[in-house]
């Protein structure tokens, strides 16, 4: 199998004559496509259609293994470039959103690691159903990019929502996810992010609850599209994104010291660690014993790392983006902070809400503009936070200049 292809993914519905076209038009863009059908879809269009328009044998079977040295499911994922399922019906949107795995479509699904695109198709009441629809929101909280069903007469009679777009609708949104992928080439991007460590004595420290998720999915979206990544990263306990530089310190100076050498020649700097804003003045040479009582610590303020680069930025073309986790007056402290820092952009999130803030894998941000403007965002899983900041980024980049 010649990697990058997109997988197309067709399940039993009446709509599955269209994935066809949609075949068609995948290959003639240039893309190789690799078709996987369910059982129920070769009931209404039969393989060797797909298998003549793309010129690749269409996988039905997921115990059919062609290559001992592979295992198809997982070798088919990890070569895609996108999944396009379509038609996707109530059975496999069900199976999509509960991570079923009874069938190649969905055993692929789980694999993928790519962007999903699910176009589902089936009769108005079905999709209107609160378990369909709340399958399908589901699916889109995690990322999914769900296509609207179109309306018009559907094949069972009525006349009304849940035809499947046109397979150059279809096309259309698949090209600007890829087109996406690479929106970031030429783009110098810095990125701090997790906590970090101020030492008392050689075996005392504080820090605080970042796990650095946020800012590792932030480098890891940046270098996916095409953006040269430099990481600075506190300890934590994440494997280093692919593709990203990273720089791994320890205290709020360290952090300091390695952003500064970066700072000039990035044109896009994103704060999203959560560096220690105090440290003890002295740091004892030797543990600190009990018996001495307890210790009395003198603080000091540690350098604010975005501030200092906010306030010596190089050009106008730089962004300089921070977040804020707020527990109180969110909106008002992020407006502060976004002024005081000299900021472009500032994302806030009230890390007391559920599903929010540290150690979670889902986030629900706000982002506050320099000009006025806010945007509230769904809670959704970091890695779209993340996507979903670059295109922001972007927005405002090409408006400002
Ligand atoms: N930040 C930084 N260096 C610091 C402290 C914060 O670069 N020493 C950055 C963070 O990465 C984040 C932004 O500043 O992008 C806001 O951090 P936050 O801790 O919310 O703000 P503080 O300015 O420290 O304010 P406070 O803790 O008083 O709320």
């Amino acid at each position: 199998m010649t990697k990058q292809h997109i997988l197309l993914g067709v399940s039993g519905g009446i709509a599955a004559f269209k994935s066809a076209s949609l075949a068609s038009l995948m290959v003639k863009g240039g893309y190789e496509v690799q078709v996987l059908m369910t059982e129920h879809a070769t009931r209404f269009i039969t393989p060797l259609t797909f298998q003549s328009l793309t010129k690749r044998a269409v996988v039905v079977d997921t115990f059919l293994e062609p290559n001992p040295a592979q295992i198809a499911h997982i070798q088919l994922a990890d070569d895609a470039l996108a999944y396009v399922i379509a038609p996707a019906t109530a059975n496999v949107v069900a199976k999509l959103a509960h991570g079923f795995a009874d069938d190649m479509v969905t055993t692929t699904a789980l694999a993928a690691t790519c962007p999903l695109l699910i176009a589902p198709a089936m009769n108005v009441h079905m999709l209107a159903h609160p378990a369909v629809a709340a399958n399908l929101r589901m699916l889109e909280e995690r990322g999914a990019i769900v296509l609207q069903p179109a309306e018009g007469l559907l094949a069972c009679g009525y006349t009304g929502k849940g035809r499947l777009p046109e397979p150059e609708d279809i096309f259309a949104v698949l090209q600007a996810v890829l087109a996406r992928r690479q929106d970031l080439l030429g783009l110098k991007v810095l990125v701090t992010a997790g906590p970090t460590i101020e030492e008392i004595d050689p075996v005392r420290y504080i820090t605080n609850a970042s796990t650095g998720k946020m800012g590792y999915a932030i480098a890891a979206a940046a270098a996916a599209r095409g953006a040269e990544v430099v990481l600075v990263s506190g300890p934590v306990t994440l494997a280093p994104p692919e593709g990203v530089k990273l720089r791994a310190v320890r205290s709020t100076e360290d952090m300091f010291v390695e952003v500064e050498k970066h700072f000039s020649t990035a044109d896009v700097f994103v704060a999203a660690a959560a560096p220690a804003d105090f440290r003890p003045k002295e740091r004892l040479a030797g543990k600190w014993k009990k018996e001495l009582g307890t210790p009395s610590i003198e603080w000091v303020r540690t350098p604010d790392v975005l501030k200092s680069m906010g306030e010596r930025r190089t050009s106008h073309n730089q962004t300089l983006v921070g977040f804020a986790a707020e527990t109180e007056d969110v909106l008002a402290n992020g407006r502060r902070k976004l002024t005081s820092k000299h900021l472009d952009l500032l994302v806030v999130n009230d890390i007391q809400e559920e599903g929010s803030g540290f150690a979670v894998d889902t986030n629900h941000v706000t982002l506050l503009k320099a000009n006025g403007d806010i945007k509230d965002f769904a809670t959704m899983p970091k890695t779209a936070v993340a996507d979903a900041l670059w295109d922001e980024i972007l927005a405002w980049r090409h408006r400002t200049r």
